[in-house]
């Protein structure tokens, strides 16, 4: 996949954006988001979830780190929906205590990560990352870049 560029003027639209690429994810896959603080990635988060039905309130688990919440494909199959925010992060002694490794692991959830750099190196799977910038005097604009990673992953290269 290339990456795809949207521009959005508002935070609905940024929900719209988010909600159509909601429509390709399956169980099991990560996302990442970054961006400067208050750029929207929780917004984006929102809009994911909002396409996954989910009735929970989704808001930023800066002191919490990780919040989990239902959602439910179109199909009516339920998905577990991990928002990850490492923002406050102290050390990668601190991955461990939340689990992160398990977090990622789990076949049947979606895991959604705002701040990855603040771990970096930690995630080798492929995975989708979501870059989201503000522009200079345009306080509510934004530009959207979604692009597949493909992390290498030496320890299981297949033959
Ligand atoms: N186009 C837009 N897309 C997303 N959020 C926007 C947009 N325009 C203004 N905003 C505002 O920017 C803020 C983004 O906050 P948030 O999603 O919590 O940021 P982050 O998680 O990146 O720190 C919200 O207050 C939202 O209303
Ligand atoms: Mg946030």
């Amino acid at each position: 996949m290339e990456s795809e560029v949207y521009s959005s003027c508002s935070e609905d639209e940024t929900h719209a954006v988010a909600a159509h690429f909601a429509s390709r994810l399956e169980k099991g896959d990560i996302v990442t988001l970054s961006g400067d603080l208050g750029a929207g990635k929780t917004e984006f988060v929102r809009g994911i979830c909002n396409y996954f039905d989910v009735e929970d309130i989704v808001s930023s688990p800066t002191f919490s780190i990780i919040n989990v919440y239902t959602g439910r494909f179109r199909s009516g199959d339920a998905v577990r929906i991990v928002h990850v925010d490492l923002y406050r992060l102290k050390s990668k002694d601190e991955l461990k205590t939340i689990g992160l490794e398990e977090w990622l692991a789990l076949p049947d959830a979606i895991k959604l990560i705002e701040w990855p750099e603040k771990a970096n190196g930690f995630l080798s799977q492929q995975h989708y990352h979501v870059e989201i910038r503000t522009l200079p005097g345009l306080e509510d604009r934004r530009k959207i870049c979604i692009s597949v990673v493909n992390a290498p992953c030496l320890g299981h290269v297949q033959k």
